[in-house]
């Protein structure tokens, strides 16, 4: 999960990081209200999760609380990049004397963390890195040892920061370690981090993005989670625990094991490029080895819930979970949605294969089901799959 802006550096505040005062704001009013609560000059900044605001026109210095109105103003509602403004980010401006850059990434490649530092800090850091490498400081870092002050100022050293700005960003680098391993991120970066007028060093910008496979352990970082945006049936997945993705076609599909549902859904659009309005996968469901009838029915009960749905293909292939077990959770399910009120009324396309296959597909001819097509291989399933929703579309 990405962070706003204004989330990253009440994190950051929190970890005793040096950040701006700021306050957010809905509405002009509201903006209003705040730049008159700052006093003085203040910085009016959309509150986006992409980057290249400034560039885009969403930071913007104002001199007084009328002209923070104005900016506002011009600001909430603006597109950037495909997000539109909600909300912008009232700060104190900052007397800037230097624009730095540091991150901590995790490396997948490298299989490390790593530190990137560099004094040509600031919107043009991408430019930086491209045309004079050598300003940018990459630093692995061994998760076992971590940071400590020593190791910061080093890394501050590495990436070029004047020997003034290197005691406070030592500091400010050793709490940003702190933020990454105790939150579980993957990403924390400030762009820029400043060295102000007076020789403070300090967290101009933030982004960090949150690991949600450690959501379990995480339990404060639900509140960060943007409800408005979160798309109402993968919220409601969530709930139910399915590792569900909305895709944008019309194809639903189910299947075993993260691999097998990834290739059904390469096998269904390559199918449905041969049917009129070339039919795509609705979704990734994934309803893992031990599908219980519950978990199918609520698989399917999510999936047959978006409208755009025409068709569903369950793929399953039976392991240590055997295909009749699989079948059986098919037909209780029919029967839970049916009792929910929600019987099943688009067609679904039923492959087994592996441990059982037999008996599960002899266990869904016996049920007679309505809708329900058993098709032996996986490709002449997805085909099936894409020529019923091309008709049902
Ligand atoms: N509180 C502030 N006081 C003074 N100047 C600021 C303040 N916040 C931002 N700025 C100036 O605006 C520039 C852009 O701000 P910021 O880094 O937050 O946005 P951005 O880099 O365009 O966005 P992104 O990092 O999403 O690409 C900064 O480099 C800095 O010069
Ligand atoms: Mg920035």
């Amino acid at each position: 999960m990405d962070l706003f802006e204004h989330q990253a550096k009440e994190l950051f505040a929190a970890y005793g990081i040096p950040v701006p005062r700021g306050i957010v704001a809905h509405t002009v009013a509201e903006a209003r209200a705040a730049a008159e609560q700052l006093t003085g000059r203040v910085v009016v900044k959309a509150q986006v999760k992409t980057g290249g605001r400034g560039k885009a026109g969403g930071v913007k210095v104002a001199d007084d609380a009328n002209d923070a109105e104005a900016k506002a103003k011009a600001i909430l509602g603006m597109d950037i990049k495909g997000h539109t403004v909600h909300k912008v980010l009232i700060e104190e401006a900052s007397a800037i004397a230097e624009e730095y850059y540091f991150s901590f990434l995790l490396d997948r490649a490298n299989r490390t963390f790593l530190a990137i530092c560099s004094a040509a800090g600031g919107m043009d850091i991408e430019e930086v890195a491209h045309t004079a490498p050598e300003k940018v400081a990459k630093v692995p870092v061994n998760p076992i040892d971590g940071i400590d002050r020593a190791r910061a100022r080093e890394i501050a050293q590495a990436g070029g920061l004047p020997e003034k700005s290197l005691d406070g960003a030592a500091e400010l680098i050793e709490r940003l370690w702190a933020v990454f391993v105790d939150e579980d991120a993957s990403l924390v970066e400030v762009n820029p981090l400043i060295l102000t007028a007076d020789g403070q060093v300090k967290a101009l910008d933030g982004k960090v993005t949150l690991d949600a496979n450690a959501d379990f352990r995480q339990k404060d970082h639900e509140v960060f989670v943007d409800k408005a945006a979160e798309d109402p049936l993968e919220a409601r997945a969530k709930e139910k625990h399915l590792n569900y993705v909305k895709l944008d076609g019309n194809v639903g599909i189910i299947g075993n094991g993260a691999g097998l549902v990834m290739s059904t859904l390469d096998v269904v659009a390559y199918a449905g490029e041969q049917f009129p309005g070339s039919p795509k996968p609705a979704n990734f469901l994934d309803i893992g080895g031990g599908a219980s009838a519950e978990v199918m029915a609520n698989g399917l009960e999510i999936i047959l819930s978006d409208p755009a749905v025409k068709s569903v293909f369950v793929n399953v292939f039976g392991g240590i979970t055997a295909c009749d077990a699989v079948a059986d959770g098919i037909v209780s399910a029919f029967k839970l949605l049916g009792d929910r009120g929600e019987a099943v009324t688009r067609p679904l396309v039923v492959r087994l294969d592996g441990n059982n296959a037999a008996l599960g597909r002899e266990i869904l001819q016996n049920a007679a089901l309505p809708g329900v097509e058993l098709v032996d291989t996986m490709d002449d399933a997805a085909k099936r799959a894409a020529e019923l929703a091309a008709v049902g579309a």
